[in-house]
């Protein structure tokens, strides 16, 4: 009994005598204290940022150089809205007027391509600038910019293949429809809801019910590029055209795709883009390859090279949009995820430090590795889909009570 007395008591000693040697743990910030954070120095950067644009007329910023130089862009190139939809994020935050005065005078900046039709950008570059203005501020001025623009990519939609054309055809491909696209498709919801014509909404749901059955592997990773034959509308290539190989799971795309169904869900109720966006989530959340911190490798099929913060921005944003839409034990699981992936982009290895990154939000984002474009670089869509999720997270997870 005496015996048993002392060991017990050896055994409570020495287990205080581990405590006391192990480093203590780190106490974790709460996702608050995070969010808070995060946006209040990103507000801090995007006005030094915004006031350099107001020095360049009719340019948009889009990264830095090799010599941590920015680089800008006209309207016409892709990620054009990104930057003015960022500043409106920051604005839905704080209602910062400075901020808003950015919002407004970027977002004109974008008002041209309402005409584009030789691509399929459109979607990106109106519906993140113009919608989010909209949404914010009800200027009625921008309904028009938005189903103007609407209607431009509808000419880009063919009735016989039932997808709308991504690129203009060239040597290697007729009719390019690439996973990107599944993004675009939001504008043409809007504009059925906004016109009451569904025939917008109709193209949306046509081109994503295609997709699934021309895009996607047995394992839910997509191509990125099918290209279909424009006389019999057969498919007549699988590539891709920014990622690592044509049977690889480009990260950017599987994150394009995942957001594209969440949101398509969203729009239009259909259980099979519920279906299809679960799918995804599982494929990219047990992918092996997807490392601790859950910020993807460029390309799944490449670990260990360079890191595309701008997939685990959009990753998270749909993970934290579909957990809305699932079950208690799902929604967890999304939540966590994307919780990580929030946590790993705000801290130093993602989140820049003052006054440094161009005063861009994030580093370490790929932009085509295959034509050695935009290495490990900041990247406007990186900045707005990170700050749309801290806004997601905000509103499912902090203020739902
Ligand atoms: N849509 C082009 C890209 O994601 O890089």
């Amino acid at each position: 009994m005496r015996s048993t007395f002392i060991r017990v008591l050896i055994a409570v000693a020495f287990i205080f005598a581990v405590e006391a040697c192990s480093p203590s743990t780190p106490v974790e910030k709460d996702m608050e204290e995070i969010i808070d954070e995060a946006i209040m120095k990103s507000v801090a950067k995007y006005k030094v940022l915004g006031k350099e644009m107001q020095g360049m007329p009719g340019l948009l910023p889009r990264t830095l150089d090799e010599h941590e130089k920015l680089v800008t862009a006209t309207s016409a190139w892709w990620t054009s809205g990104f930057f003015p939809g960022t500043l409106w994020y920051l604005y839905e935050y704080g209602k910062d007027e400075e901020i808003l005065t950015l919002a407004k005078e970027m977002t004109a900046r974008v008002e041209d391509q309402k005409y584009t039709t030789d691509n399929h950008d459109v979607g990106f570059m109106i519906y993140c600038s113009f919608g989010n203005g909209l949404r914010l501020t009800g200027e009625d001025s921008y309904n028009d910019v938005i189903l103007t623009g609407a209607e431009s990519l509808s000419t880009r939609f063919n009735e016989q293949i039932g997808l709308i054309q991504s690129w203009g055809s060239n040597d290697k491909w007729q009719y390019p429809v690439i996973i990107d696209n599944m993004m675009n498709l939001e504008l043409l919801c809007w504009a059925s809801k906004k016109s009451g014509d569904s025939t917008f909404v109709n193209i949306a749901i046509t081109h994503a019910d295609n997709t699934i059955k021309d895009h996607f592997r047995d394992d839910h990773s997509s191509f990125h590029v099918i290209s279909y034959d424009t006389v019999t509308a057969e498919i007549e290539a699988r590539n891709t055209h920014q990622g690592l190989s044509d049977e690889s799971a480009w990260a950017r795309g599987q994150t394009w795709g995942f957001y594209g169904y969440v949101m398509m869900f969203r729009e239009t109720g259909l259980e099979r883009y519920l279906d299809q966006a679960v799918k995804i989530a599982e494929f990219l959340i047990d992918h092996p390859n997807l490392p601790e911190d859950k910020i993807p490798y460029w390309d799944f099929n490449a670990p260990n090279e360079e890191r595309d913060a701008s997939a685990g921005a959009i990753m998270a944003s749909a993970l934290l949009e579909l957990s809305q839409f699932v079950d208690d034990a799902k929604s967890k699981r999304y939540v966590d995820v994307a919780e990580r992936q929030l946590r790993s982009l705000a801290s130093d290895d993602y989140f820049a430090k003052d006054g440094t990154n161009g005063n861009f939000i994030l580093m370490h984002g790929v932009g085509s590795k295959p034509h050695n474009s935009e290495m490990d670089v900041p990247l406007t869509y990186a900045d707005y889909y990170f700050i749309e999720a801290l806004l997601r997270y905000k509103k499912f997870m902090l203020e739902k009570s």
